[in-house]
């Protein structure tokens, strides 16, 4: 297949999760079935989601699977690897928060770099996101950019604190207080598309409790848009394509907010 076929097929594919999910309706919420490969609680729409996931993988045929509840399968020693987390958000939608989506990224090989196309869909609202790489990234068909402030005094900052330490929670308080507004909504993929697609200007998460599995998809629709990743001094980001590693990152619309946030980070952490 093409990339342009694969790229349908997940289009396609996250559209038949948002119906499965919602088929699962407000009764279903809260049912749990089992813990998944993550070691995360699997509730029985994510398994919904994943089963519809997998089925379309399977019938891409010839490349090896790594999700948040099913671990990884599919063809060893293939090439590509598909990355999937069925739902972003679990907890949203486990207790009725309409935000929540499902993520899928294909990668050749195994680093940020080899990532080739992201797709995110907010199962709410049915949007797509879709990031190709080196050709830019699109909300519902249509290109997004970034957002072009500059300034923290400026920016709205999604900021991820939950269980964080308490050391880590003050670590951000500069950045917190720079800001013209902080957020968080509780689904991090789609809240990159949201800095995507310039809805918010910056995203920060420094618990190391992330995974590729929350990140792949998101990451280059964000990237492709023009949004600059670092770890907390500056650093590439450079996670491991498993479900053990966690890291941290910062994610900002431009390199001059960037820089801002990235001073008051490394501020922050000498006073630890
Ligand atoms: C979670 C969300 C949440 C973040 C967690 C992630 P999940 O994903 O992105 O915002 O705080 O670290 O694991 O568990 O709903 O797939
Ligand atoms: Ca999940």
């Amino acid at each position: 297949m093409n990339e342009s076929d694969w790229e349908k097929l997940l289009v396609d594919a996250t559209d038949r999760v948002r119906n499965k999910v919602a088929a699962v309706g407000l009764e279903g919420r809260g049912t749990t079935v089992g813990v998944g490969a993550s070691g995360d609680k699997t509730l029985l729409a994510d398994k919904a989601a994943e089963d519809v996931l997998l089925e379309a993988l399977g019938e891409g045929s010839g490349v090896r699977i790594l999700s948040e509840e099913a671990g990884l399968k599919g063809k060893r020693g293939a090439q590509t690897l598909a990355v999937l987390d069925p739902i972003d958000g679990s907890s949203n939608f486990e207790k009725g928060v309409p935000f929540y989506c499902t993520s899928v990224a294909l990668v050749e090989g195994e680093s940020l770099g080899g990532i080739k196309i992201g797709v995110v869909r907010d199962l709410v609202s049915g949007d797509v996101f879709v990031g190709r790489q080196g050709r830019g990234a699109t909300k519902n068909g249509r290109p997004i950019r970034t957002s072009r402030t500059t300034n923290l005094a400026e920016a709205v900052v999604g900021i991820d604190l939950s269980r964080s330490s308490a050391e880590g929670v003050v670590g951000l308080a500069p950045v917190v207080s720079g800001a013209k507004r902080q957020v968080h909504f509780g689904a991090n993929a789609l809240e990159l598309c949201d800095l995507a697609d310039g809805r918010i200007d910056a995203f920060v998460d420094l618990r190391e409790k992330i995974r590729i599995t929350d990140f792949a998809a998101a990451f280059l629709i964000a990237t492709e848009a023009g949004a600059i990743f670092t770890d907390a001094d500056g650093g590439e980001v450079r996670p491991a394509f498993d479900l053990e590693h966690r890291f941290a990152f910062v994610a900002s619309a431009n390199r001059a907010l960037h820089k801002e946030i990235l001073r008051l980070c490394k501020t922050s952490a000498r006073r630890r």
